[in-house]
């Protein structure tokens, strides 16, 4: 039934699945690559050249395009996309689609670490210390291809938009969602620090 499937289609499920495989083997490379920084244990030193080692993944643009990983059209901010996780949750990385205009108050990950490095577009990073049961700030930096952060496992940040360009993210975590503890909360206005579990918040699409 060639006329089912005309030439043109056939190459871009071929040329999809050629870059399927070659994202697949880039990425287990980049784990393997973190795996072994982190092997002696997660600092400072150990989690900023994990953070090199997946902007080094992200700057291959052409294994993320927006074809594989499009944005929202549900009226969604984001869409969150599985590209790897250990078969025990561990080092679970994360495509993130979003449209402009996204934004967090500040929170930890439930006792993960946390990378985030840029594929396409930029946001603001704001940097938290506990403080008198809420949070202080002690920094900020903005994420953008060739920039990103990495937090240990009780870093805070917060998440604010810069630019009018959607992202393309990677976010790199000790512990995929799933499996990661009860998160804190800070609304900054009132001081209230707030406990949630992350579980059912959002749909994670497996693109693995
Ligand atoms: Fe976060």
């Amino acid at each position: 039934m060639d006329t089912l499937f005309p030439d043109s289609y056939k190459h871009r499920i071929g040329g999809g699945m050629e870059r399927q495989n070659a994202r697949r083997k880039a990425v287990a490379a980049t784990i393997a690559e973190i795996k072994q920084h982190l092997a002696g244990g997660v600092a400072v030193p150990s989690i900023e050249r994990a953070k090199q080692s997946l902007m080094r993944l992200a700057a291959q643009a052409h294994l993320f395009p927006r074809e594989d990983f499009p944005l929202p059209e549900d009226g969604a901010m984001e869409r969150t996309f599985l590209i790897h996780e250990d078969e025990n949750g561990a080092n679970a990385l994360y495509v993130n689609s979003g449209l402009p205009g996204q934004a967090t108050r500040p929170h930890n990950h439930g006792g993960s670490w946390a990378i985030v490095v840029a594929v396409e577009g930029e946001e603001l990073h704001r940097l938290y210390v506990p403080e008198g049961g809420t949070v202080r700030q002690a920094g900020e930096l903005t994420v953008a291809p060739g920039a990103g952060v990495s937090l240990l496992p009780d870093g805070i940040h917060s998440i604010h938009a810069v630019s009018d360009r959607p992202l393309l993210h990677l976010h790199l975590y000790g512990m995929g969602f799933p499996h990661q503890g009860e998160r804190m909360e800070y609304d900054l206005e009132t001081g209230a620090a707030l406990r949630f579990k992350l579980e059912d918040a959002f749909e994670i699409e497996d693109a693995r």
